[in-house]
Parts: C-alpha cells; structure tokens; sequence
C-alpha cells in the first residue's frame, strides 16, 4: 500500500475529475486522481473493433459546447463534421416507410404543425429557464410535479406530435420513459443545450466529433497529469473531518485537504464516508438514477446507404431502433451505422437470448436502410448497464418532484467533500462539456478555499474561464 499526501484526491478519471485535477493541478496544486476502472474516459470509451473505431460512450460535440471546444483546443486535439450528407428515412407508427429531406418528419401537416407548437411551447418556457438553476423558475414546483409524458397532452391532443417530441428527450436523451420524470426535468434538458429547438435538430446536437475519440480527450489529459493517475483503485472508503480527507483505494490510500468526488450520483453511496455524509446528501442521492440505453453499432464492408442518397439518419417514434445515424470514424471505408435503443425497449432486448437480439435489432437497421443492413461484418452493442462503474446510460436525472426537492443542494459541497459530474451541471447537463464546466468550475472552488481567497467565488467569474454561449456568438 502506497500513502501519498496531496493537496487534491479525486475520485474518478472520467472527463470531470481529469479536468478538475487538471486545473488544479496548472493552478499549483497537488493531485492524485483515483480510478476504479483500468483506463480513464469513464463514459467516453473507443475500442478498435476489426479495423473500425468505435466509440461506445460520449463521441459527438455541439457548436455551443464551449467548454469542451476551449479543452481540445488547449490540448491541440480536432474535430471533423459528421458525415450528414443526403436524405433521411423515417417510419411513422403505421409502419410507412418515408425518405425525407428538411428539418420537419413527414408525418402530414397538422402534426407538423402541432410538433412545432410543442417546440415553441418548450421553447418559450426553456428561455425562461436558467439550467444553473431551473428549481429558481417562478412555476418550477408545479412543473416538477408532472410528468414530461402527461405535461405534453395537457397541451396537445394529437398523439403522435407528442410522442415525436417526447422521444426526443424521453429516448434521445433521458434515455427514461416519458412518464418516469417531470416536465422540469425536461426544460433543464432543453435550456442546458440553449433551446429544446437545439435539441431536436440533430444537425446542431450531433454535429461535430473529435479527432482520436472522446475518450481520447481524457487520455491527453491523464497524460499530463502522467503518474498522478492510479488504475484499478476504487475507492470504497472515505474518512473525512474539516481537516481533510484520507481515500483508501486499492493500493493507494491519499491523505488530502479536499476530495473531489467524481463519479456520476447513482455511485455516490458505493462509498462508505467515515462518518456518514449529512441525512440531506443521503436522501438526495437516492433520487438521482440513470437512465439505460443501447448504443449498437454495426460495421459494414462499405457505407453502403450513401449510394443511395441518404445520409444514415432514421427516425421513427415507435419500435424497438428509434434512431440511427452515420456513424464511420474519420477516413474509414468501411461504413458504420449507430443505433440508439432506449429506456423499456433496452429492457426487452436484453430479455433475447443473444442471436434473437441481434437478429431483431438488424432487422430494425433494415427496416429503414433495406437488407442490406443486415450484412454486418462487426455488430457490438453498448452495455453500460452492466458496468460496475457506471451501471446505466447516458447519464442520472430525478425522478418526479426531485429536481426542485433536491435540486439546489446537489452541488453543494460537504466540509472538504466537492461533487463533480457531467450529471450535475446546467450548460452541458448530461454531455461531456458538461463534465468539463463542473470539473473547472470545483477546481476553482477548491482552490480558493484552500488558498483562503474566496470560498465560493461569484459564478460568473468561473464561467468567464472558459466561456458561455454569448461570448461563442460574439
Ligand atoms: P464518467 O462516468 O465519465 O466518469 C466517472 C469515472 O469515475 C469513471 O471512470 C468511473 O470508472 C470512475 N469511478 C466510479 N466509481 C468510482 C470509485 N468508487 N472509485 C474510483 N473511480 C470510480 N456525451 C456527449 O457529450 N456526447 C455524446 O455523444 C454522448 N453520448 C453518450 C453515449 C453513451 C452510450 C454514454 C454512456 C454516454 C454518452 N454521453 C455523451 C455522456 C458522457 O459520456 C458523460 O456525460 C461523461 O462521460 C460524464 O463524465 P464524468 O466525468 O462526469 O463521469
């Protein structure tokens, strides 16, 4: 057993606790970053899978996460667009098949038009919405109340314009039944992306990736930070007082002033605190979950679609694929299609013996790209679920009510305890960029309570460290 004393431990190598120990780290501090897994990335994760990259976790950028573009930036790492190039297909409930181009689904012309008086709704209330803090929204309890599922048909009677708008945070997102949380929780998705229009236009929310992977955004980072990453140590124990913090991993135990713990929340009480953390923190904790989706993808001899005009994009608001997207790796010939399967249709394909679950999700492929779609040379399905470390997908949200209850003390740190998650930040809620504000913005606030300057300094000047989407605009 080493014993190391640091300024700093954190507690997860994901992009959050990598950017906090990073920032401290330029910032003078000491650090020793904490990893249960043996690699860093958490979330974001590439495998090379028979001569195609795949990302099996976070991989795609939008043009307002800035706080991720001004990382890359720093540590010399690129993005390229995502190929987008040609028409779309969409199935609508009855099962018709429709090629498409624009923005709107060919769903006739009503629904249309109630979809984008739905989006206008969310839209309206969204620019309400502060995502740093939704719960301070003058009618944030009643909002929190209902369910995003019951919410959209207190507003609209034609059914399938609610579902293809609640798909898009119910599956696309959420990654949870419409049903299991509140339509707060839905405008905190929204507002975290600038509008809810930013989120149903995949264009703008898919828009760009990144040169050598997400993940790889981690590995620079870990590189710098170089032996004051540890592999393979869990912390499963944490003793702590006003004074300081001792972490027990496996083979490292860190004595620190401060602790940065930054896993996402539904891991919050896989540690044992000594003693426990305050009853607020304990009942808060149970009330964030993760969502599950499968990320699937399949890896053809060649982008086959593209021969036909269409660029991979499919939608549909029913059946077990709800949404594929072009997804081959920069300069690959071969082509690779992503498929997203979510919430209770994830329950059900995990039920399949292995071969009816493959065979079932191909067929889905081909529903909307044609059989040629089931001719894939790699099929690999996502399986955060089952990760010790992670155990769902994409990330943790409330359950109803839980937003406005809990909400405001999520961030709040106890003693020399400090939070940081993708999952817990406004701008970015749920992505990446999101995980890199949070890691910024605890590194400040450590640092300042460590050097006495400012205990909690004034959170716009944390946001001017790395920019807001008004200084991406000007
Ligand atoms: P993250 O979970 O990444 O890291 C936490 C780390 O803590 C992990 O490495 C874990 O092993 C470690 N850990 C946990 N418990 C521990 C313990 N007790 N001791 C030590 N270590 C411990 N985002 C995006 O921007 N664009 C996208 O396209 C997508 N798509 C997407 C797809 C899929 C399938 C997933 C699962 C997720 C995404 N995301 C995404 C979300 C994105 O990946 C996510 O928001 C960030 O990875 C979160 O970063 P964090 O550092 O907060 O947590």
């Amino acid at each position: 057993m080493r014993i190391l004393d640091r300024d700093v431990v954190i507690i997860g190598a994901g992009p959050s606790g990598l950017t906090a120990a990073y920032e401290l780290r330029k910032a003078g501090k000491s650090v020793a970053v904490l990893e249960a897994r043996d690699r860093v990335g958490g979330r974001t994760w590439s495998e090379d899978m028979d001569g195609a990259t795949i990302e099996i976790g976070g991989q795609w950028i939008s043009p307002d996460q800035t706080g991720l573009y001004s990382l890359i930036e720093e540590l010399g790492i690129e993005t390229y667009e995502r190929y987008k190039a040609g028409a779309s297909v969409y199935i609508s409930e009855a099962g018709q098949r429709t090629v498409y181009t624009g923005e709107d689904f060919p769903v006739g012309e009503s629904t249309v038009a109630e979809m984008n008086r739905l989006i206008a709704e969310m839209d309206r209330l969204t620019a309400q919405v502060d995502p740093d803090a939704p719960w301070e929204h003058p009618r944030a309890e009643e909002l929190d109340m209902i369910s995003f599922h019951h919410w959209l048909r207190t507003l609209s009677t034609d059914e399938a314009a609610c579902n293809n708008v609640g798909l898009f945070i119910a599956g696309g997102m959420l990654t949870k039944p419409a049903h299991t949380f509140s339509a707060l929780q839905a405008l905190l998705m929204s507002a975290s992306a600038g509008s809810f229009a930013n989120l149903v236009d995949e264009d703008f929310i898919l828009d760009r990736r990144i040169v050598g992977t997400m993940q790889g955004v981690s590995i620079a980072v870990a590189k710098v930070l170089g032996q004051d990453v540890f592999l393979n140590n869990p912390v499963l124990k944490l003793d702590w007082s006003e004074q300081g913090v001792r972490a027990h991993g496996t083979d490292v135990t860190v004595n620190a002033k401060k602790v940065i713990i930054a896993v996402p929340p539904n891991l919050y009480s896989r540690i044992s605190y000594n003693p426990p953390l305050p009853r607020r923190q304990h009942v808060t904790h149970q009330h964030q979950s993760m969502g599950l989706v499968i990320k699937v993808h399949a890896v053809y001899e060649t982008p086959f679609w593209r021969e036909d005009g269409l660029s991979g994009t499919c939608f549909r608001p029913t059946g077990i694929v709800q949404e594929i997207y072009d997804n081959t790796y920069l300069g690959e010939s071969t082509g690779t299609l992503v498929g997203f399967i979510s919430d209770t249709q994830a329950d059900a394909m995990f039920e399949l013996p292995e071969d009816e679950r493959k065979a079932a999700i191909l067929e889905g492929f081909a529903d909307f790209l044609g059989p040629q779609a089931l001719d894939a040379k790699v099929f690999y399905l996502s399986d955060f679920g089952s990760e010790e470390w992670t155990r769902g997908a994409y990330a943790t949200s409330y359950d109803l009510g839980g937003l406005f209850r809990f909400g405001p003390d999520q961030n709040k740190n106890v003693g020399p305890i400090y939070f940081s998650s993708s999952d817990l930040a406004g701008e970015g809620y749920q992505h990446v960029d999101g995980a890199v504000r949070m890691g910024r913005r605890t590194a400040v606030r450590i640092n300042s309570a460590i050097d006495g300057t400012d205990a909690e300094p004034a959170y716009d000047g944390v946001r001017s460290l790395f920019g807001t989407r008004d200084s991406l605009e000007a």
